[in-house]
């Protein structure tokens, strides 16, 4: 039947689902799907049913698209949709929430403060030490992402981010290593490694430059490597997660792992990682969109 590639929307990562969404469309089409390109900021959802789609791959990145408003709609219209359900795609979205559940069952999580209009920012500062960064808890591919290199900056940055909806959070800056890894129905990938050449993984190095280096497979010790697969299966079941996604790791220079972050639609284009990671099983991204596809439901 009609598949919808749900892409674009209203979120600040708006482009890089259209960017994503298109490589997707290509990719379903060469294998005889039925696919078409549907962006909700131009028509109405309840134009799937009118038009008769039978399934949606949801490439929302965002809010409104990863964040539970597509989905209910989705469940409430009455179609199978890729990815994870309501709650878990609300929680997911969500770094301050996200990080709750897993410090509840005792999973690590970087370290963390919420910041408020009275918050001491001095004593944030002091505790987590600088650098540290600061972010809107509820945006992805880095938006609003600060790092705060000296003393006083921190109350600065908080004023500006207080745009964003939801918590801001300060975060202890971890520097040994970035890492991701993606899962797939129930099966868990290969992590990645990334060196970006910028000072962090930042939405230019996410989606401009050529020169962030990728891992893959990364440089763990196979105890390490399993252990991040593990953590990825737990945080990922914790949240109620289904279908697909990715969590971000931070290992520190002692090599304690840290959960930085789920994302329940990752990231699709040609610069993203869970691509990079079924290739490293031999899953071009032509299979990688059907298998994601496969497991859509309701
Ligand atoms: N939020 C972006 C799309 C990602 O995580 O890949
Ligand atoms: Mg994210």
């Amino acid at each position: 039947g009609k598949v919808a590639v749900l892409m674009g929307g209203f979120s600040s990562e708006r482009e890089v689902s259209l960017a994503s969404g298109a490589a997707i469309l290509t990719a379903l089409k060469s294998r005889d799907v039925d696919a078409h390109a549907f962006d909700p900021a131009e028509r109405p959802l309840s134009d799937l049913v009118s038009e008769k789609f039978k399934h949606a791959f949801n490439i929302l990145h965002g809010s409104f698209g990863e964040d539970g408003v597509v989905q209910g709609a989705l469940e409430a219209l009455g179609i199978p949709y890729t990815g994870c359900g309501v709650a878990a795609s609300a929680i997911g979205m969500d770094k301050f929430r996200s990080r709750l559940i897993w410090q509840g069952v005792g999973l690590p999580c970087v370290p963390f403060i919420v910041l408020h209009d009275d918050s001491d920012f001095a004593d944030v500062e002091a505790k987590l030490g600088l650098p540290l960064f600061v972010k809107p808890a509820a945006e992805g591919s880095s938006v609003g992402v600060m790092k705060i290199r000296q003393t006083g900056e921190l109350a600065k940055a908080y004023q500006q981010l207080k745009q964003y909806h939801g918590e801001i959070l300060a975060e202890r800056a971890i520097e040994g290593g970035e890492y991701t890894c993606a899962i797939l129905g129930e099966e868990v990938l290969p992590s990645i490694r990334i060196l970006p050449a910028t000072d962090f993984y930042d939405y230019e190095a996410k989606y401009h430059r050529d020169d962030t280096v990728y891992l893959c497979p990364a440089d763990l010790t196979p105890p390490d490597e399993q252990h991040m697969r593990d953590l990825t299966a737990r945080a990922f079941k914790a949240l109620g997660g289904r279908g697909w996604g990715r969590v971000d790791f931070l290992r520190d220079a002692d090599g304690t792992i840290y959960i930085l972050e789920v994302n329940t639609v990752p990231g699709m284009t040609g610069h993203s990682l869970v691509p990079k990671a079924a290739r490293e099983i031999g899953l071009s991204f032509e299979d990688l969109c059907v298998e994601i596809l496969s497991h859509a439901t309701l």
